[in-house]
């Protein structure tokens, strides 16, 4: 009984550590969106002097890339995100190998009806976007941050979005990202225990909305690049 109670309150604590870093993720997905969405502004819109130079599209991203690495408490905030990250697919596995040990120890009937596909694929999802995060830190990541061998990002990422293959890669990355959050908003909002019954379905239609909103916004970025 004590073990069952143990196990119990591992199991919550698990679901709570995934919640919060999500949540975390999530914060950091709005702002990255925000910065990279400079790349698609056309270069008319930049009215503004900016820094003493005339703000266009290349200066502004370099500038906000730029002031991302040498303004300290943001690098705090990276590495508090870095953590972040690990600690979500740690315990991603850890919650797996767990379910599919109760699997296994008793019969469970599975009620598909009122599941979606991507709620019962979380962990496919989320191995997707890892295969596709190793890629975009290996590209842009590394190269910049790490490495310092390209000090112009935006010359960077502009001609790295020329490529299809890339775009498709993105594309699909970011696809497995919207289904990801939408499920992942909803269970966040279970596991943190913010009233379920009364506001799930409110919950519900906001995980859609920051789910697919986010996802759409982000597949937008290396087409209109592709194409510009
Ligand atoms: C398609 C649009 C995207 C573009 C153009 C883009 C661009 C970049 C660039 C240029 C960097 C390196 C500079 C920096 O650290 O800020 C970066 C870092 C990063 N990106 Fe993206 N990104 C995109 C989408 C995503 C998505 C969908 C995710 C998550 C699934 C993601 C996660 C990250 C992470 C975790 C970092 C490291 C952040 C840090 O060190 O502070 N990015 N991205």
């Amino acid at each position: 009984m004590g073990q069952r109670k143990g196990l119990l309150r591992t199991s919550i604590a698990r679901k709570n550590l995934m919640a919060a870093t999500g949540l975390f993720i999530i914060f950091f997905l709005i702002i990255h969106l925000l910065g990279n969405l400079i790349l698609i502004i056309p270069d008319g819109y930049f009215p503004i002097e900016f820094w003493g130079n005339v703000a266009n599209n290349h200066d502004m991203y370099n500038a906000y890339s730029h002031f991302l690495v040498h303004f300290w408490p943001i690098t705090l905030i990276a590495w508090a995100l870095y953590a972040a990250i690990i600690a979500h697919i740690i315990d991603a596995v850890l919650i797996t190998l767990q379910n599919n040990k109760a699997k296994g120890e008793q019969y469970q009937m599975t009620d598909y009806s009122t599941s979606t596909w991507y709620s019962r694929n979380m962990g496919l999802l989320g191995t997707v976007i890892g295969l596709f995060l190793f890629i975009h830190m290996a590209q842009f990541w590394l190269q910049y941050k790490v490495l310092g061998t390209e000090h112009d990002l935006h010359k960077l990422v502009v001609e790295t979005f020329k490529q299809w293959w890339v775009i498709l890669i993105y594309e699909i990355g970011i696809i497995a990202l919207g289904f990801h959050l939408v499920h992942g908003i909803e269970s966040a909002h279970r596991s943190l225990g913010f009233y379920p019954d009364k506001t799930i379905r409110i919950i519900k239609k906001l995980a859609y909305c920051v789910g697919i909103g986010l996802a759409v916004l982000y597949a937008i970025i290396p087409i209109v690049l592709y194409f510009k």
